[in-house]
Formats: structure tokens, C-alpha cells, sequence
């Protein structure tokens, strides 16, 4: 988690790297800070605090044009949000400034090994980094000092440091956590994220795992792991940056649920030439040619594997196992004798399963990540990538990279079993339905008021429906701050129906006809209880006096319709409790420590 930026250049490094802050505050918002040269006294000015990056902001408004700068927007992780433990860091003498995410994991041992008797003025596993780089410079120069200690770090770091003794040279290294680099011609700007890059950028270049750069005004030079200079190849920056605009809406949440009939057509535009799928062979001949499948991810993305189960084995009869990342990565079960693997990941930055994917390259399984960052780590690193095309998601609160994943993982699947025929219709067809049903978005703040009046609900369903409700509990859960339970509908009477009283808002997603009976009764159950039921159902299942119906749509892709309102649902119920919709508390877009 947390956001790093760093800016050398012509332009005004405060400017920039403001700006950069303000994109990558996804990652982490709990504290932001930045440090600036400050040409008057001819230092490295240190600003930073508890809140948000416009509170930042106002701190260095003063500040004049400088040419360098270095900022960070942190979640924490080590030592409570407050300011002593907001980044930058200085060394003791405040020689030397850190910027850093990641986590060092061994940080104890090298303050007992390296720094006894220290005095430490944050909490930080970060403030050990740059104590170090000071005690090791006092006998190497300082890019040898920086080497030493990385070399000893454990853990996963992207990081920057500053000198006051060559206020002209910024120094970068990462291991596991994402760093991109960026040049223009009017300066060099490192970061996090392409998102940060892309406004002062016209290349840029992913840093690999290891690499150590030097940047100063004339130029940049790499190390890699074995401090081996190397040629930094970049390639053109093709990022939209105003796709990151909030334009006419008040949340990117509700912008990003509006844009998803879009994300449908970009989707078919990308992956179909004229009714035929276009998908690189070799991921299909390697699902292919597997005996069972393993989708690995986690949150929302995991959620959309459950649905992928269903239509891998509906459309291919292939077996598809769905595994939380963080308990693969150190538990792995007993795998087939051919598994392909699927990584799901928006971000592409997960830690959980850049872990799990480490452990598939030692294995030299076969992996696919499907991600919405064809630059991020888990795409560059799996045997194969494909995109989700969903464009960039602001919001912490996924929406339309969860419908895309779908999209992608019904376009692969059909293809996979060679039932690519009328699946461009299908998706078309269910955009203009998606769109059709966004339009009365505004009358589910209605139902919200009406229902959601309790600090716990539940969401059930059977069949992709129990799949589509775990989704929707974790979208309520993570930004209205409701407890929120996804249930198989017909597992709720083994032991949770205990929790229904009066008022105890159940809501039941019913799309499956097979089924649809069934849940009915399951919902009357808890009715009798004196719960606040409610239906969402497709047309083909509704009945009198169901809360939302909703358009037909292909059965394959029903799931994408079905998530919309619970999407709206948490939007709204959120929105009335007052809550911070894009950045909920405690949380971060890029989940990049396990
Ligand atoms: C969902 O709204 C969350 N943001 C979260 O569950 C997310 O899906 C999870 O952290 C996985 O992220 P990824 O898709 O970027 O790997």
C-alpha cells in the first residue's frame, strides 16, 4: 500500500508531485507528506501530517518553484496514524530523506544488529532504511550505502531517497512493490503508479524487481540486482490521463457503476473481430490442454472466479477450483496433474498473489493474470496476460472492473470451448440493458432509506445468485460500514436464521428459474421472522411486488446484470450514513503487503 512520488526536473517539483499524491491516494490515506529543496536555505524542507493530500496541499502553498521534490501517501502498517510516523523520514542528522512502500520485515533485527541504542522518533519498519543509509555512508558513498542496505532488507520496498549534500540527485529501489519511471523534456518523475506518470511523462519505463536508479538532472542510470548497470529501455506513454477525472459526478463510485455498459463495449470492441473471439493461442491451448483449472484472488476479484467457475464448467466441462490467494500462497492444496492457473486481479498489484504466483513460477506451473493494468506486476511476471480494458478505478469500492472480469472470464471460457457464436450479441445487447436499467438509478436511495435502517443485513441467493451475494455484502460491508453476510439462500436455516429480528434487512437475488422457487420460500422464512425482506429478480422469475426486476439478458451473463443494484445499494447506503464513498476507512485500492 501507500503511494511514493518523485520529481527532478525543469518544472515545479511541488506541482508535481502534488499531483501525483492526489492520483495515487488510492493506495493509502491515512497521513501524506512531501519533501522539497528549498533554495533559500539551500535544504530539503520536510512537510507532512495526519489527513488527507488536500490538507498537504494547504501546508505547501507557500512554497516557491524548486526543482526537486519527493512525496508519499501512506496506509499504515507499522505504527499508528499520526505524524511522527507520516513519511518522508529523516536520518539523525537529517542528512538523508525516505520516502518508502512497502514492508521491511526484518526491521527489528537490524535495529538490534545494525542501530542498538538508536533513538527512533517514529514507529516505522521504514525509519530503519534510511538510519541505515546514513550509518553505512559514513564509510561508502552514498549509492553504495543505499545498495548495502537493501541488500540486507527483507520484505517488499519501492523507495526514494534524498541527500542534503547533492540536493541534485534522487535515488530509487524497489524490490515487490511497483516502481515506474517517466521523462519528459522537462524532467524525470518516479512513482508508484503509470497514473502519477502520465501527466509529465512522454515514456516511461517499469522498474524491475532489485534495480537501483540514480536520477540526476542530466541523467539516469540502473543497476540491476547484481549492480550491473543497464540500459533503462522506455517505451511511449499511451495513458489516458482525463480518464481519471471525476467530470460531472459527485463520487467516482457512481461514475464508475455508470460507466459499465461502456466497459461491455469496450470489451467486445477489444476482444472480438467481427463474431469471432480474438485470444492469443497459446492461453487457450494451455487451458486447453489442463485437466483443471485454479483461479487465485482476492476480495471482489475472487468473487468474480466464483461466477468464472460457473461458466468455465458450464461452457468447457473443465474442472475450476477458486482459492483465496493469501491462504494459497502458503497453504496450496493438492493440485492435478495439469493445473493452469488464473490469477484475477484489477490492480495487478496484490500481494497475496504476487506470492502465490513466486510459488507457481518455482513450479514452473503455467498462469494467466487477467488485470485492468497491463503494466502491473502480476502481468509482466504470469506466463500470459489479458486485460480487462475497464479503464482506470478510482474508487476503493470496486464496480466495474468486477463486470469486466466477468466479461473477460465468459469471452475466455467460450472461446476456450469454441462457442464463440453469438456471444458479441449477447454482451452488446446486455450493454444497452445495463444502461437502460442505470437510468433509474437514483429511485434504489428510496429502497436504501426504507430497508437498510439496521447495522446488519444479509444478501442471499443459490447458484451464481449466492456467488453474486457475497459481492454484494462486501460491497455494503466496505463502505457503508453495515455487517453484511452473503448467503447461500438455502443455508441460511442451519444456524444463521438465529440472527433475524424485527427488522433485519434479508436481501434475495433471484435470477436462476431452477431455483427461483426456492428462494422465494427461503425468504419467507425469514419473513416470518420479522425480517425486512426484499427481491431483486430478473423478468423471467418475478412476481408481483418483487423491489427491483430487472431486464433478461443472456444466462451466461446474468451475474453482471444482477450486481447493479447491490452496487447502487451500498453506493446510497453509504452515502446516507455521510461516509467518505471513495475512500473508506481503513482500506486502499492496492493491497500490495500480505
Ligand atoms: C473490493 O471492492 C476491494 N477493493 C477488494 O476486495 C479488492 O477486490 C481486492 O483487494 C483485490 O484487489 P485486486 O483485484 O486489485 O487484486
Amino acid at each position: 500500500m501507500c503511494g511514493i512520488v518523485g520529481y527532478l526536473g525543469k518544472g515545479n517539483a511541488k506541482e508535481v508531485v502534488l499531483n501525483g499524491l492526489y492520483k495515487l491516494e488510492y493506495r493509502g490515506y491515512d497521513s501524506a507528506g512531501m519533501s522539497v529543496f528549498n533554495k533559500k536555505n539551500q535544504r530539503f524542507d520536510m512537510y507532512k501530517d495526519v489527513g488527507r493530500v488536500a490538507h498537504l496541499d494547504s501546508l505547501v502553498q507557500s512554497i516557491d518553484h524548486s526543482p526537486i521534490a519527493i512525496g508519499h501517501t501512506r496506509w499504515a502498517t507499522h505504527g499508528k496514524v499520526n505524524q511522527a510516523n507520516a513519511h518522508p523520514h529523516f536520518s539523525a542528522s537529517e542528512r538523508f530523506v525516505v520516502v518508502h512502500n512497502g514492508v521491511i520485515e526484518n526491521y527489528r533485527e537490524l535495529k538490534a544488529r545494525y542501530l542498538n541504542g538508536h533513538h527512533w522518533v517514529s514507529e516505522t519498519d521504514t525509519e530503519v532504511i534510511v538510519q541505515l543509509i546514513e550509518r553505512f555512508s559514513d564509510e561508502l558513498s552514498v549509492e553504495e550505502a543505499v545498495k548495502k542496505t537493501v541488500s540486507l532488507l527483507h520484505g517488499s520496498y519501492a523507495l526514494l531517497v534524498l541527500d542534503q549534500d547533492n540536493p541534485e540527485r534522487l535515488i530509487a529501489a524497489k524490490h515487490k512493490s511497483p516502481l515506474l519511471i517517466g521523462k519528459s523534456d522537462k524532467g524525470i518523475i518516479i512513482a508508484s503508479d503509470l497514473v502519477a506518470l502520465a501527466k509529465y511523462s512522454q515514456v516511461y519505463s517499469p522498474l524491475e524487481d532489485e534495480s537501483i536508479v540514480v536520477i540526476n538532472q542530466a541523467e539516469i542510470t540502473l543497476w540491476n540486482r547484481d549492480y550491473v548497470q543497464q540500459e533503462l529501455t522506455f517505451q511511449p506513454m499511451d495513458f489516458e490521463d482525463d480518464l481519471t477525472e471525476l467530470g460531472e459526478y459527485p463520487h467516482y463510485m457512481l461514475k464508475e457503476i455508470m460507466e459499465q455498459p461502456l466497459v461491455m463495449r469496450k470489451i467486445v470492441d477489444r476482444y472480438f473481430h467481427d463474431d469471432h473471439i480474438v485470444i492469443d493461442e497459446a492461453i487457450l491451448e494451455g487451458i486447453r490442454q489442463a485437466d483443471r483449472l485454479y483461479v487465485l484472488a482476492a476480495g471482489t476479484s475472487m468473487h468474480a472466479g466464483y461466477i468464472g467457475k460457473r461458466l468455465f464448467e458450464n461452457l468447457t466441462e473443465k474442472p475450476l477450483e477458486v482459492h483465496i490467494a493469501s491462504e494459497f500462497a502458503y497453504h496450496p492444496p493438492v493440485l492435478s496433474a495439469q493445473p493452469f492457473f488464473i490469477l484475477i486481479s484489477q490492480s495487478g498489484e496484490t500481494a497475496d498473489l504476487r506470492a502465490c504466483l513466486s510459488h507457481l513460477k518455482k513450479h514452473h506451473y503455467p498462469s494467466l493474470t487477467i488485470t485492468n493494468v497491463k503494466t502491473s506486476t502480476l502481468a509482466r511476471e504470469a506466463t500470459y496476460a489479458l486485460e480487462l480494458f475497464a479503464g482506470p478505478e478510482i474508487a476503493v469500492a470496486s464496480t466495474k472492473a468486477y463486470t469486466a472480469q466477468i466479461a473477460v472470464l465468459a469471452v475466455l471460457a467460450a472461446k476456450v470451448a469454441h462457442r464463440d457464436a453469438g456471444l458479441r450479441e449477447s454482451i452488446s445487447e446486455l450493454a444497452a440493458k445495463m444502461e437502460q436499467y442505470l437510468t433509474q438509478y437514483e429511485s434504489v436511495a428510496e429502497l436504501v432509506k426504507r430497508v437498510l435502517t439496521k447495522q446488519n443485513a444479509f444478501y442471499i441467493g443459490r447458484g451464481t445468485d449466492y456467488f453474486v451475494s457475497l459481492e454484494a455484502a462486501l460491497k455494503l460491508k466496505e463502505i457503508s460500514y453495515i455487517q453484511a453476510e452473503g448467503f447461500a439462500a438455502g443455508e441460511l436455516k442451519h444456524g444463521t436464521i438465529a440472527l433475524i429480528e424485527e427488522g433485519t434487512p434479508v436481501i434475495a437475488l433471484n435470477s436462476e428459474p431452477h431455483v427461483a422457487l426456492n428462494t422465494r420460500s427461503n425468504l419467507e422464512e425469514v419473513k416470518s421472522r420479522g425480517a425486512m425482506a426484499v427481491t431483486i429478480a430478473t423478468e423471467a422469475v418475478a412476481q408481483e411486488g418483487d423491489d427491483i426486476v430487472l431486464p433478461n439478458v443472456d444466462p451466461l451473463l446474468v451475474p453482471i446484470m444482477m450486481v447493479l443494484p447491490t452496487q447502487l445499494i451500498a453506493y446510497y447506503a453509504a452515502l446516507e450514513r455521510g461516509h467518505d464513498i471513495d475512500k473508506p476507512r481503513n482500506l486502499a485500492k492496492s493491497v500490495t503487503v500480505e
